[in-house]
């Protein structure tokens, strides 16, 4: 089994390092995949109400015999959820499909800007963190200056901010400023969903020198950056190559160098104007 190590959130909760992306992994299929992660030794598994597989990770956690407390259950409020009282519906929903006591981690999972309501939602997110519904609450896809605005009307900073982050997109500025606030990044699609980034040839050189594949030097290098991945993969072999990152390391020229890859966004994502109900 892989031990993933783990960071403190500003909330003191230990985060691992890397963690499980469950998007498309659905039905009984799906509960294995899962199941075969946590016996590697993943802790942190990331789903969304909008992956439809909470039920899954819910009966993936019970049933793989692991304790509850060493696991850390990350779910997300969809865009038509977004409102104070939505947002409480929409985790007292997440809590009942995935049959948990509670959850680990929620995140807001897009601002939707257009619609106006993010700081609403995220007023919500507080009440529920103390009611302890929720033990950590954070954000996906917001830019610096939606960050800005939280803690300017709410005065609470979140947990996590959960982003595109690749190496075509290392968001260097983004990093910077959470950095500063103590809030932890979280890469998703950290393998640019394999695209044509495992084929690159600075990739495919820095495994050979390091002795690992170039998918190992990829997440090796959200590492270092300080940014926690969460590759998804249902293939058991691949769960064990994704976390099995934490007995080498990179210079830090090479990791210059993986970052240099840098052409942007890939999918249109930009949460100014890209939303997601
Ligand atoms: N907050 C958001 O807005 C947001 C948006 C997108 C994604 N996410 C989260 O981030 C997670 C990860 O992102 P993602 O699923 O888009 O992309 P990804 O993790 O970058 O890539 C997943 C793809 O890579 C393949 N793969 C995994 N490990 C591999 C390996 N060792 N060698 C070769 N191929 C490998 C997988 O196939 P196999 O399964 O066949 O191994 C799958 O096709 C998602 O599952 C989701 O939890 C969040």
């Amino acid at each position: 089994m892989v031990t993933i190590p783990t960071v403190k959130l500003n909330d003191g909760t230990d985060f691992p390092e890397l963690g499980l992306g469950t998007y498309g992994l659905r039905g009984a299929e799906g509960v294995a995949s899962v199941v075969s992660a946590i016996e590697t030794g993943y802790r942190l598994l990331d789903t969304a109400v909008n992956y439809e597989n909470e039920r899954e990770v819910g009966e993936a956690v019970r049933t793989s015999g692991v304790d509850r407390a060493e696991l850390l259950i990350t779910t997300k409020i969809p865009g038509r959820d977004h409102g104070y009282d939505e947002a409480i519906r929409s985790t007292t929903t997440s809590l009942a499909v995935t049959g948990l006591d509670y959850l680990d981690l929620s995140l807001i999972h897009w601002p939707n800007p257009s619609v106006g309501k993010y700081v609403e939602t995220w007023r919500a997110m507080i009440d529920l963190r103390e009611r302890r519904a929720v033990r950590s609450i954070g954000v996906s896809n917001f830019t610096e200056p939606m960050l800005r605005r939280l803690l300017d009307e709410t005065g609470v900073v979140p947990s996590v901010n959960q982003v595109e982050l690749h190496p075509y997109f290392p968001q260097a500025a983004l990093r910077a400023f959470h950095a500063e606030h103590g809030i932890r990044t979280e890469s998703w699609s950290p393998l640019a969903r394999r695209s044509e980034l495992l084929q690159e040839q600075l990739l495919i050189e820095l495994a050979e020198v390091n002795g690992v594949t170039p998918t190992q030097v990829v997440l090796r290098w959200h590492v270092q950056l300080g940014s926690t991945p969460i590759p998804k993969s249902a293939d058991p072999e691949r769960q064990r190559e994704n976390a099995d990152v934490f007995d080498f390391e990179l210079t830090d020229d090479e990791v210059s160098a993986i970052s240099a890859l840098e052409r942007g966004r890939l999918w249109d994502g930009d949460p100014n104007t890209h939303e997601e109900m």
